[in-house]
Protein backbone atom coordinates (compact mmCIF):
# COMPACT_ATOMS: atom_id res chain seq x y z
CA UNK A 1 0.00 0.00 0.00
CA UNK A 2 1.80 3.55 -0.79
CA UNK A 3 2.46 5.91 1.49
CA UNK A 4 0.09 9.01 0.88
CA UNK A 5 2.13 12.18 -0.67
CA UNK A 6 1.40 14.04 2.13
CA UNK A 7 3.55 11.67 4.37
CA UNK A 8 6.35 12.81 2.63
CA UNK A 9 6.24 15.85 0.39
CA UNK A 10 4.60 18.86 -0.15
CA UNK A 11 1.91 19.22 -2.60
CA UNK A 12 3.46 22.78 -4.31
CA UNK A 13 5.95 20.56 -6.25
CA UNK A 14 4.94 19.92 -9.91
CA UNK A 15 4.89 15.69 -11.00
CA UNK A 16 7.70 14.70 -13.41
CA UNK A 17 9.88 17.25 -12.99
CA UNK A 18 12.89 14.91 -12.51
CA UNK A 19 11.24 12.30 -15.18
CA UNK A 20 14.14 10.12 -16.17
CA UNK A 21 16.48 11.27 -13.89
CA UNK A 22 18.70 9.05 -11.70
CA UNK A 23 19.46 9.38 -7.92
CA UNK A 24 21.78 7.09 -5.87
CA UNK A 25 21.81 7.35 -2.21
CA UNK A 26 23.36 6.02 0.75
CA UNK A 27 21.46 5.78 4.04
CA UNK A 28 18.97 4.88 1.85
CA UNK A 29 16.98 2.48 4.18
CA UNK A 30 16.80 5.30 6.96
CA UNK A 31 14.22 7.40 8.18
CA UNK A 32 15.01 10.63 6.61
CA UNK A 33 17.03 9.74 3.08
CA UNK A 34 14.27 7.06 2.33
CA UNK A 35 11.69 10.13 2.77
CA UNK A 36 14.25 12.13 0.11
CA UNK A 37 14.18 9.63 -2.12
CA UNK A 38 10.73 8.48 -2.11
CA UNK A 39 9.72 12.31 -2.88
CA UNK A 40 12.02 12.24 -5.68
CA UNK A 41 10.68 8.99 -7.33
CA UNK A 42 7.07 10.35 -6.38
CA UNK A 43 8.08 13.51 -8.94
CA UNK A 44 9.46 11.21 -11.88
CA UNK A 45 13.17 9.91 -10.49
CA UNK A 46 14.25 6.00 -10.42
CA UNK A 47 16.55 5.41 -7.84
CA UNK A 48 18.98 2.84 -6.19
CA UNK A 49 19.59 2.95 -2.58
CA UNK A 50 22.50 0.89 -0.75
CA UNK A 51 22.62 -0.86 2.86
CA UNK A 52 25.09 -3.15 4.33
CA UNK A 53 21.61 -5.04 5.38
CA UNK A 54 20.49 -6.99 1.89
CA UNK A 55 17.13 -7.87 3.28
CA UNK A 56 16.46 -4.49 4.84
CA UNK A 57 17.47 -2.73 1.47
CA UNK A 58 15.65 -4.67 -0.69
CA UNK A 59 12.36 -4.22 1.36
CA UNK A 60 12.72 0.08 1.49
CA UNK A 61 13.42 -0.12 -2.31
CA UNK A 62 10.26 -2.22 -3.07
CA UNK A 63 8.25 -0.13 -0.99
CA UNK A 64 9.91 3.24 -2.52
CA UNK A 65 8.87 2.13 -5.64
CA UNK A 66 5.24 2.17 -4.81
CA UNK A 67 5.91 6.20 -4.52
CA UNK A 68 5.20 5.60 -8.59
CA UNK A 69 3.66 3.51 -11.17
CA UNK A 70 6.13 2.72 -13.24
CA UNK A 71 9.54 3.55 -10.98
CA UNK A 72 12.62 1.92 -10.63
CA UNK A 73 14.28 1.37 -7.34
CA UNK A 74 17.05 -0.52 -6.82
CA UNK A 75 17.75 -2.00 -3.14
CA UNK A 76 21.51 -2.98 -2.99
CA UNK A 77 22.39 -4.68 -0.10
CA UNK A 78 25.79 -5.77 1.11
CA UNK A 79 27.36 -2.31 0.34
CA UNK A 80 29.39 -0.40 3.37
CA UNK A 81 30.30 3.33 2.20
CA UNK A 82 33.78 2.09 3.80
CA UNK A 83 34.42 -0.72 1.31
CA UNK A 84 35.33 1.36 -1.77
CA UNK A 85 34.94 -1.97 -4.11
CA UNK A 86 31.35 -2.70 -3.18
CA UNK A 87 30.00 1.11 -3.51
CA UNK A 88 32.00 1.36 -6.86
CA UNK A 89 29.72 -2.38 -7.93
CA UNK A 90 27.12 -0.98 -6.95
CA UNK A 91 27.61 2.83 -8.96
CA UNK A 92 28.68 1.40 -11.69
CA UNK A 93 25.43 -1.26 -11.86
CA UNK A 94 22.56 1.83 -11.05
CA UNK A 95 24.04 3.83 -14.07
CA UNK A 96 24.22 0.33 -16.08
CA UNK A 97 20.55 -0.79 -14.84
CA UNK A 98 19.11 2.98 -14.65
CA UNK A 99 20.67 4.93 -17.44
CA UNK A 100 23.18 7.38 -15.75
CA UNK A 101 23.31 8.95 -12.15
CA UNK A 102 22.10 12.57 -11.92
CA UNK A 103 22.02 12.91 -8.20
CA UNK A 104 23.87 11.74 -5.52
CA UNK A 105 22.41 12.20 -1.82
CA UNK A 106 25.14 11.51 0.39
CA UNK A 107 23.13 10.10 3.76
CA UNK A 108 24.84 6.62 5.29
CA UNK A 109 25.58 8.06 8.94
CA UNK A 110 26.11 6.45 12.29
CA UNK A 111 25.54 7.46 15.88
CA UNK A 112 25.15 7.10 19.55
CA UNK A 113 25.47 8.79 22.44
CA UNK A 114 29.20 8.56 24.29
CA UNK A 115 30.56 11.03 26.59
CA UNK A 116 34.44 10.99 25.68
CA UNK A 117 35.28 9.66 28.41
CA UNK A 118 33.01 6.21 26.97
CA UNK A 119 34.17 7.34 23.55
CA UNK A 120 37.05 4.78 22.38
CA UNK A 121 39.48 5.33 19.30
CA UNK A 122 37.78 2.78 17.93
CA UNK A 123 34.23 4.19 18.37
CA UNK A 124 35.65 7.60 16.99
CA UNK A 125 37.07 6.36 14.14
CA UNK A 126 34.01 4.20 12.76
CA UNK A 127 31.97 7.07 13.44
CA UNK A 128 34.49 8.82 11.19
CA UNK A 129 34.36 6.62 8.46
CA UNK A 130 31.03 5.62 8.27
CA UNK A 131 29.94 9.40 8.15
CA UNK A 132 33.04 11.53 6.84
CA UNK A 133 35.33 9.08 4.67
CA UNK A 134 31.96 7.09 3.43
CA UNK A 135 30.85 10.91 2.10
CA UNK A 136 34.22 10.96 0.51
CA UNK A 137 34.02 7.70 -1.16
CA UNK A 138 30.75 7.61 -2.39
CA UNK A 139 31.73 11.29 -4.05
CA UNK A 140 34.37 9.90 -5.92
CA UNK A 141 32.39 6.98 -7.00
CA UNK A 142 29.48 9.09 -8.30
CA UNK A 143 31.70 12.10 -9.95
CA UNK A 144 32.90 10.74 -13.63
CA UNK A 145 28.59 9.52 -13.16
CA UNK A 146 27.35 13.04 -12.72
CA UNK A 147 30.25 14.80 -15.03
CA UNK A 148 28.60 12.93 -17.57
CA UNK A 149 24.63 13.90 -16.91
CA UNK A 150 25.93 17.46 -16.69
CA UNK A 151 27.50 16.67 -20.08
CA UNK A 152 24.18 14.49 -21.17
CA UNK A 153 21.43 17.42 -20.20
CA UNK A 154 23.70 20.76 -21.48
CA UNK A 155 24.96 21.07 -25.57
CA UNK A 156 28.21 19.35 -26.33
CA UNK A 157 31.00 21.05 -25.08
CA UNK A 158 29.19 24.04 -23.77
CA UNK A 159 29.76 24.75 -19.46
CA UNK A 160 26.45 24.38 -17.98
CA UNK A 161 26.07 27.94 -17.25
CA UNK A 162 22.55 27.45 -16.67
CA UNK A 163 21.04 24.21 -16.46
CA UNK A 164 17.49 24.86 -18.14
CA UNK A 165 17.96 21.71 -20.17
CA UNK A 166 17.23 20.24 -16.71
CA UNK A 167 18.59 19.95 -13.18
CA UNK A 168 22.03 17.61 -13.48
CA UNK A 169 24.78 16.60 -11.24
CA UNK A 170 23.77 17.88 -7.97
CA UNK A 171 24.84 16.24 -5.01
CA UNK A 172 23.83 16.33 -0.99
CA UNK A 173 25.22 15.52 2.06
CA UNK A 174 23.01 14.78 4.96
CA UNK A 175 24.84 16.89 7.79
CA UNK A 176 23.56 17.59 11.04
CA UNK A 177 24.12 21.02 13.31
CA UNK A 178 25.77 19.12 15.95
CA UNK A 179 29.13 21.49 15.95
CA UNK A 180 27.98 24.83 15.26
CA UNK A 181 27.58 25.36 19.16
CA UNK A 182 29.25 22.03 20.03
CA UNK A 183 26.87 19.44 21.44
CA UNK A 184 27.52 17.34 24.53
CA UNK A 185 27.99 13.37 24.00
CA UNK A 186 28.00 13.82 19.79
CA UNK A 187 31.79 14.54 19.72
CA UNK A 188 32.54 11.55 17.37
CA UNK A 189 29.37 12.72 15.30
CA UNK A 190 29.67 16.54 15.52
CA UNK A 191 33.68 16.08 14.27
CA UNK A 192 32.56 13.84 11.98
CA UNK A 193 29.59 16.48 9.81
CA UNK A 194 31.51 19.21 10.74
CA UNK A 195 34.66 17.76 8.03
CA UNK A 196 31.13 16.54 5.52
CA UNK A 197 30.35 20.20 5.23
CA UNK A 198 33.83 21.02 4.74
CA UNK A 199 34.13 18.56 1.89
CA UNK A 200 30.85 19.77 0.50
CA UNK A 201 32.08 23.63 0.19
CA UNK A 202 35.46 21.80 -1.94
CA UNK A 203 33.46 19.93 -4.18
CA UNK A 204 31.14 23.10 -4.55
CA UNK A 205 34.56 25.04 -5.55
CA UNK A 206 36.73 22.47 -7.28
CA UNK A 207 33.32 20.46 -9.60
CA UNK A 208 31.52 23.88 -10.48
CA UNK A 209 33.36 24.78 -12.82
CA UNK A 210 32.21 21.05 -14.61
CA UNK A 211 28.50 22.29 -13.42
CA UNK A 212 27.75 20.33 -10.48
CA UNK A 213 26.57 21.58 -7.49
CA UNK A 214 27.05 20.64 -4.03
CA UNK A 215 24.94 20.89 -0.93
CA UNK A 216 24.54 20.62 2.66
CA UNK A 217 20.92 19.58 4.53
CA UNK A 218 21.40 19.50 7.77
CA UNK A 219 18.07 18.28 9.62
CA UNK A 220 17.76 19.25 13.17
CA UNK A 221 15.46 17.05 15.59
CA UNK A 222 13.06 15.26 13.06
CA UNK A 223 10.65 13.25 14.82
CA UNK A 224 10.11 9.96 13.94
CA UNK A 225 13.54 8.91 13.19
CA UNK A 226 16.06 6.19 13.85
CA UNK A 227 18.24 8.78 14.83
CA UNK A 228 16.11 9.98 17.16
CA UNK A 229 15.44 7.39 19.01
CA UNK A 230 19.31 6.75 19.15
CA UNK A 231 19.99 10.23 20.25
CA UNK A 232 17.47 11.39 22.46
CA UNK A 233 15.36 10.38 25.44
CA UNK A 234 12.68 12.36 24.38
CA UNK A 235 12.16 10.61 20.85
CA UNK A 236 8.16 10.49 21.87
CA UNK A 237 7.31 13.05 24.74
CA UNK A 238 4.54 15.15 23.89
CA UNK A 239 4.78 18.88 23.01
CA UNK A 240 4.87 20.13 25.80
CA UNK A 241 8.08 18.86 27.08
CA UNK A 242 10.15 22.43 27.58
CA UNK A 243 12.87 21.27 25.52
CA UNK A 244 10.22 20.95 22.33
CA UNK A 245 9.29 24.35 23.60
CA UNK A 246 13.03 25.24 23.11
CA UNK A 247 12.52 24.84 19.94
CA UNK A 248 11.58 28.22 18.24
CA UNK A 249 9.23 26.57 15.76
CA UNK A 250 7.86 24.38 19.07
CA UNK A 251 7.53 20.70 17.61
CA UNK A 252 9.83 18.12 16.19
CA UNK A 253 10.32 18.51 12.51
CA UNK A 254 8.75 16.32 10.06
CA UNK A 255 10.86 14.16 7.45
CA UNK A 256 8.68 15.48 4.55
CA UNK A 257 10.31 18.92 5.27
CA UNK A 258 13.74 17.49 4.53
CA UNK A 259 12.18 16.29 1.53
CA UNK A 260 11.05 19.56 0.28
CA UNK A 261 14.18 21.24 0.79
CA UNK A 262 15.89 18.14 -1.12
CA UNK A 263 13.50 18.59 -4.08
CA UNK A 264 13.94 22.71 -3.45
CA UNK A 265 17.98 21.99 -3.99
CA UNK A 266 18.11 19.14 -6.78
CA UNK A 267 15.28 21.01 -9.08
CA UNK A 268 14.89 24.31 -11.65
CA UNK A 269 14.58 26.23 -7.99
CA UNK A 270 18.31 25.25 -6.99
CA UNK A 271 19.92 26.13 -9.83
CA UNK A 272 22.08 28.95 -8.82
CA UNK A 273 22.60 27.46 -5.09
CA UNK A 274 26.10 25.42 -4.54
CA UNK A 275 28.36 25.41 -1.66
CA UNK A 276 25.65 26.52 1.13
CA UNK A 277 23.65 24.80 3.81
CA UNK A 278 19.94 24.38 4.04
CA UNK A 279 19.32 23.79 8.29
CA UNK A 280 15.84 22.38 8.43
CA UNK A 281 15.45 22.28 12.23
CA UNK A 282 12.70 24.99 13.43
CA UNK A 283 15.43 27.35 14.09
CA UNK A 284 16.43 25.00 16.97
CA UNK A 285 20.54 25.11 16.88
CA UNK A 286 20.41 28.74 17.47
CA UNK A 287 19.18 28.29 21.01
CA UNK A 288 21.42 25.45 21.64
CA UNK A 289 24.72 26.30 22.81
CA UNK A 290 26.06 24.19 25.87
CA UNK A 291 22.41 22.61 26.19
CA UNK A 292 21.56 19.39 24.42
CA UNK A 293 18.24 17.93 23.29
CA UNK A 294 19.32 14.73 23.82
CA UNK A 295 17.47 14.17 27.54
CA UNK A 296 20.75 14.25 29.27
CA UNK A 297 20.56 17.40 31.60
CA UNK A 298 24.38 19.59 30.95
CA UNK A 299 26.78 19.18 32.74
CA UNK A 300 24.78 17.30 35.53
CA UNK A 301 25.03 14.36 33.42
CA UNK A 302 28.55 14.63 32.81
CA UNK A 303 29.38 15.14 36.61
CA UNK A 304 27.25 11.86 37.76
CA UNK A 305 29.68 9.56 36.15
CA UNK A 306 25.81 7.61 35.40
CA UNK A 307 25.82 5.65 31.84
CA UNK A 308 23.71 6.22 29.27
CA UNK A 309 20.69 4.75 29.42
CA UNK A 310 17.28 4.78 27.44
CA UNK A 311 18.17 5.30 23.91
CA UNK A 312 18.73 3.04 20.97
CA UNK A 313 23.15 1.90 20.43
CA UNK A 314 23.44 2.61 24.50
CA UNK A 315 26.73 0.98 25.73
CA UNK A 316 27.24 0.09 29.33
CA UNK A 317 29.82 3.48 29.61
CA UNK A 318 29.85 5.36 32.58
CA UNK A 319 30.17 8.96 31.32
CA UNK A 320 32.56 9.53 34.56
CA UNK A 321 34.95 12.28 33.00
CA UNK A 322 38.03 13.45 34.72
CA UNK A 323 37.73 13.09 38.68
CA UNK A 324 37.50 16.83 40.47
N1 LIG B 1 28.89 4.05 23.27
C1 LIG B 1 30.24 3.96 23.21
N2 LIG B 1 30.89 3.22 22.28
C2 LIG B 1 30.14 2.56 21.38
C3 LIG B 1 28.73 2.62 21.36
C4 LIG B 1 28.10 3.41 22.38
N3 LIG B 1 26.77 3.50 22.46
N4 LIG B 1 28.27 1.84 20.34
C5 LIG B 1 29.36 1.33 19.73
N5 LIG B 1 30.48 1.75 20.36
C6 LIG B 1 31.87 1.40 20.04
C7 LIG B 1 32.14 -0.09 20.19
O1 LIG B 1 32.33 -0.45 21.55
C8 LIG B 1 33.39 -0.22 19.35
O2 LIG B 1 34.51 0.29 20.03
P1 LIG B 1 35.59 -0.73 20.75
O3 LIG B 1 36.08 -1.63 19.67
O4 LIG B 1 36.64 0.17 21.31
O5 LIG B 1 34.79 -1.47 21.81
C9 LIG B 1 33.16 0.76 18.21
O6 LIG B 1 32.15 1.67 18.67
C10 LIG B 1 32.66 0.08 16.97
O7 LIG B 1 31.49 -0.64 17.28
P2 LIG B 1 30.92 -1.76 16.30
O8 LIG B 1 29.56 -2.15 16.79
O9 LIG B 1 31.93 -2.81 16.08
O10 LIG B 1 30.86 -0.91 14.93
P3 LIG B 1 30.01 -1.10 13.64
O11 LIG B 1 30.85 -0.65 12.54
O12 LIG B 1 29.38 -2.45 13.57
O13 LIG B 1 28.79 -0.09 13.89
C11 LIG B 1 28.15 2.07 14.79
C12 LIG B 1 28.94 1.29 13.75
C13 LIG B 1 28.84 1.91 16.13
C14 LIG B 1 28.15 3.53 14.37
C15 LIG B 1 26.70 1.55 14.95
O14 LIG B 1 26.05 2.35 15.90
C16 LIG B 1 25.92 1.55 13.64
O15 LIG B 1 26.08 0.65 12.83
N6 LIG B 1 25.04 2.52 13.42
C17 LIG B 1 24.27 2.62 12.16
C18 LIG B 1 22.87 3.08 12.40
C19 LIG B 1 22.79 4.42 13.02
O16 LIG B 1 23.58 4.78 13.86
N7 LIG B 1 21.80 5.19 12.64
C20 LIG B 1 21.53 6.49 13.19
C21 LIG B 1 22.10 7.56 12.38
S1 LIG B 1 21.81 9.12 13.16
Amino acid sequence: MPLPPSEYISNVWKPDIFKDKVVFCTGGNGTICSAQVRALVHLGANACIVGRNAEKTEAVAADLATARAGSRVLGLGGVDVRDVASLQRAVDRTAQELGGIDFLIAGAAGNFLAPIAGLSTNAFARVIEIDLLGSYNVTKACLPYLLESVKKHNAPGALPKDASSGPSGRIIYVSATLHYAGTPLQTHAAVAKAGIDALSNNVCIEYGPFGITSNIIAPGPIGGTEGMDRLSTLAHSGESNPVIRSVPVGRWGKVKEVADATVFLFSDTGNYVSGQVTVVDGGAWRVSAGFSDSGFQYPDFLLSGAEVTGVGGAKKTKSGGPKL
